[in-house]
């Protein structure tokens, strides 16, 4: 019988997609531009499953029953636009293309409507996990028309994590929506990461502890509300010893963290959404001057820090750290759902926020306990302003706030650096704050360039007469 499913480039996860299709009894056709990958895969798992090699991309297309489903799992940019010309020649009206890569979704929202133009649907799908979940389920978020998700349907909800009887897979909205999902997931990512590293960075250098103590602090904290699989894995990476240095492990790693790209991305669309989203700003800019070797060297050792030593309780410190990496975490989400719904109203994407919760409890790097909170906040209220003002995240922010705010103390005293706590606690604090600095702002715009401010008391626009007789005036 004919493949019900084909993917195209075989690396890792392409492979990982493909097989965990073959185990669950579906009909995959492979293929990747060099042979070798595609040999390996049947050699090594072509037991697992129903496999048909394709040695090129006719023979891809020619393998699949019709509509044809074909994943692309290339590099993001100019590959992915390369395949998809190769393939898009050899295939009918109402085929559908799956790009299961961290694409820009600006790209998928292009691709979608140029396949549209020639009868074809194109589904950009977010799919998270890393190869371990690409394998044992994922969590997928997928974009594109309703038609091409009712079609994938069974497919993707069959090989995606499941966490309580329910898949990690939601049709999230048309055209770009799955990857503009997928990229906020790496953009909490990045934040939930930057916090956990300044919660690790206070525990050894304000108290003292070593990798291993605070790998047993991080393994505590996972029993709790702050459950996860990145607390889980922190434990995991400071237990690790080296075996050349006999050293922690993560004494011996540069100091300097990478990135792709997608966390930069959503800080770049936040800042054009107009949403505030601190936690993960700070989060690429630490990721940022880390890697400013230049600056860096110029600076250690010559600017100066604090003179005095801070001394804090052992167990009331730990407990504080706690509070402030959770309360941070929620302002994460909390600004991460803004950008969502942000752009779900700017493109017209209708995306179920709650669902979004959902699909992310498991199979995916960002996967937590507290996620269950989040969809229960949204069927709360689905017009919810802020999951800071939900019931549940409101209180805990309101037991976890003094910490907070002696932490964000205890780390300016001591010198080390906290930009996620604190960027979240001033979010926090402003978005509460009655009456904001704004009007200054507002002030001094008026007086240097008549850019007019409004009034509390009246309706209009007005400028002062600044150089003359400093009389209002409407504008
Ligand atoms: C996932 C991850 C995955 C990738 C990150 C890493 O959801 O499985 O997010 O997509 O590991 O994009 O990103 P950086 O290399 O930029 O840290």
């Amino acid at each position: 019988a004919p493949a019900q499913i084909a993917v195209t480039g075989l690396a890792v996860m392409g492979r990982n997609l493909a097989r965990n299709l073959a185990r669950n009894g579906f009909r995959v056709a492979v293929h990747n531009r060099s042979q070798g990958r595609t040999d390996a895969l049947i050699e090594e798992f072509g037991h697992e499953g129903e496999f048909t090699a394709a040695a090129d991309l006719p023979a891809l297309v020619e393998a699949l029953e019709t509509p044809r489903k074909i994943i692309v799992m290339v590099k993001a940019g100019e590959p992915t636009d390369a395949v998809i010309d190769e393939l898009v020649p050899l295939l009918s009206e109402g085929d559908i293309v799956v790009d299961a890569g961290n694409a820009h979704f600006a790209d998928t929202r292009r691709r979608e409507d140029a396949l549209k133009a020639k009868g074809l649907h194109f589904v950009g799908a977010g799919v998270s996990g890393g190869e371990e979940g690409a394998l044992n389920g994922p969590s997928i978020m997928p974009g594109g028309s309703e038609f091409a998700y009712a079609a994938l349907e069974p497919m993707l909800t069959k090989i995606a994590a499941h966490v309580g009887g329910e898949a990690c897979c939601v049709h999230v909205g048309p055209d770009g929506a799955g990857h503009f999902v997928k990229m906020l997931h790496n953009g909490i990512e990045y934040a939930d990461m930057q916090l956990i590293a300044e919660a690790y960075d206070l525990l050894r250098h304000v108290l003292g502890l070593s990798a291993s103590e605070i790998a047993d602090v991080f393994r505590d904290w996972n029993t709790g509300d702050l459950e996860s699989f990145l607390i889980e894995i922190t434990a995991e990476v400071l237990s690790q010893v080296d075996e050349s240095t006999g050293g922690p492990f993560v004494d011996v790693v540069l100091d300097r963290a990478e990135q792709k790209g997608t966390g930069r991305w959503t800080v770049q669309i936040a800042l054009d959404l107009g949403i505030p989203v601190s936690g993960m700003a700070e989060a690429v800019f630490a990721r940022s001057l880390s890697g400013d070797v230049v600056r860096r060297e110029a600076a250690v050792g010559s600017l100066p820090g604090p003179s005095g030593k801070v001394s804090v309780d052992r167990e009331a410190f730990i407990e504080d750290v706690r509070h402030a990496l959770y309360s941070s975490k929620l302002v994460a989400y909390a600004q991460g759902f803004d950008a969502i719904r942000a752009a779900s109203e700017q493109y017209g994407w209708n995306i179920d926020l709650g669902a979004m919760a959902t699909i992310w409890r498991g199979g995916c790097i960002i996967r937590a306990r507290f996620l269950d909170r989040i969809k229960e906040a949204y069927d709360r209220d689905a017009d919810l302003p802020s999951l800071l003002v939900d019931d549940y995240f409101k209180e805990a922010v309101a037991n976890g706030q003094e910490a907070w705010r002696r932490v964000v103390g205890v780390a300016a005293a001591a010198g080390v650096p906290a930009p996620g706590f604190s960027a979240s606690l001033s979010y926090y604090d402003g978005l509460r704050a009655e009456r904001l600095p704004a009007a200054l702002i507002q002030g001094l715009r008026d007086l240097f360039g008549a850019h007019t401010y409004h009034r509390v008391d009246r309706e209009g626009s007005f400028h002062l007469d600044w150089s003359g007789d400093r009389k209002e005036h409407d504008a």
